[in-house]
């Protein structure tokens, strides 16, 4: 747990928010060992905003990955944040349920994405 938190901290300085002022950093972990990192990228336009975890995500399956063991997420407040809604989603269509996901509260806390996003509509549904 400690490594990849550790990884999701360290990109929070990467972290460009100027209008939240909420800086986030994630860090997933492929099937092969691999880490990729992602922060928070704002926009003026406010809605074309990147979540810290779409960027680890997408660069990793931008690479070839697809098959994901553990993420992890932080913010500059420490304060446990979660993936939101839409990254809970954006995560189902390539991990399962036991994901182990990481949350950087003053007590690191460990979750699991079926438990963040029960019974979602997921690629099984479509038959994918
Ligand atoms: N944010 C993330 O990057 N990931 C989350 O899981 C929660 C929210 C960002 C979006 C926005 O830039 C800022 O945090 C405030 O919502
Ligand atoms: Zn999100």
């Amino acid at each position: 747990m400690d490594d990849l938190l550790a990884a999701a901290r360290a990109t929070v300085e990467r972290s460009y928010a100027p209008y939240s002022e909420y800086r986030v950093g994630a860090a997933i972990e492929t099937a092969d060992g691999s880490v990729y990192t992602g922060c928070n990228i704002e926009n003026a336009n406010y809605s074309n905003s990147l979540h810290a975890e779409e960027l680890a995500i997408g660069s990793a399956v931008r690479d070839g990955h697809r098959e994901f063991v553990r993420l992890a997420v932080s913010s500059a407040a420490r304060d446990g944040v979660t993936p939101c809604g839409m990254c809970r989603q954006t995560l189902s269509e390539f991990c399962g349920p036991d994901l182990p996901i990481y949350t950087d509260g003053g007590d690191p806390t460990e979750y699991t994405l079926g438990e963040l996003l029960p019974d979602t509509i997921s690629p099984d549904h479509l038959g994918a």
